[in-house]
């Protein structure tokens, strides 16, 4: 399902990416694990389009990410979902209004609206939160909202950068077994994280990268 081939990313002289080669099956749960710096945010940048790289190739299905027109790209964002460290939440909206708006946009029917969002809004245990503002919420709450979002449209990809943010132990456990579950119910999830509760509850292929190399690639693991 997403094959990254040889991928090289520089800024300046300094490789920030070096010939990173993996592949990712649909189904898997992949965390990309290292310290800060080694890469992880530019490789998920690159894995969205988001980025230019120097070399190499990244495939997700048929598309050819980093050789994508602008208007490709943002077709294959359609398509995927991805959570940010920042949430990126409408304040001004409700719970329920930020994770409906991509379907509102996309032109979705009111009563398709409703259930799909309830649907999402229950997976993510925000059924009661539903008429909250943003500022109504804890960073746990929040970072759950921006997951709901993320999934609203059923992507069968779910990208997440330091999905923890400033979590406590308990709320990144929880997000762990949230993001699991998400993966159970069939989206390929990868999380790019330095936080060890997340990549520790959820147990799944873990890959370090240390300065833009990959160092290891294991399955079922954990990371000290
Ligand atoms: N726009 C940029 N210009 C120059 N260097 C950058 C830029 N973005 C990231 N870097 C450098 O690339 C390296 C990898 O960064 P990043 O991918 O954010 O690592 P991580 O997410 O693992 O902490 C770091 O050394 C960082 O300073
Ligand atoms: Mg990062």
């Amino acid at each position: 399902m997403i094959t990254i081939d040889g991928v090289t990313k520089k800024y300046g002289q300094k490789k920030v990416l070096d010939d990173v080669t993996f592949t990712v099956e649909g189904g898997e749960f992949l965390s990309i694990v290292g310290p800060s710096g080694a890469g992880k945010t530019t490789l998920l940048h690159a894995l969205i389009g988001a980025e230019d790289i120097d070399a190499g190739g990244i495939n997700v299905d048929h598309y050819e990410v980093e050789k994508l027109s602008h208007s490709k790209v943002q077709e294959y964002r359609r398509r995927i979902g991805i959570v940010f460290q920042d949430f990126k939440l409408l304040p001004q909206k409700t719970v329920f209004e930020n994770v409906a708006f991509a379907l509102e946009v996309a032109g979705h029917s009111k009563g398709f609206i409703q259930k799909r969002t309830t649907e999402v809004l229950k997976l993510t245990g925000l059924e009661e939160l539903r008429r909250h503002f943003p500022r109504q919420l804890s960073g746990g709450e929040k970072q759950r909202t921006a997951i709901a979002r993320a999934l609203v449209h059923a992507p069968e990809l779910l990208f997440a950068d330091e999905p923890t943010g400033n979590l406590d132990p308990d709320n990144a456990i929880a997000l762990g077994k949230l993001l699991l579950k998400i993966n159970k119910h069939g989206t390929t999830v990868i999380v790019a994280t330095h936080n060890k509760d997340i990549v520790n509850t959820v147990k799944q292929r873990v890959i370090t990268l240390d300065k833009g190399r990959i160092k290891s690639d294991k399955k079922n693991s954990t990371y000290k």
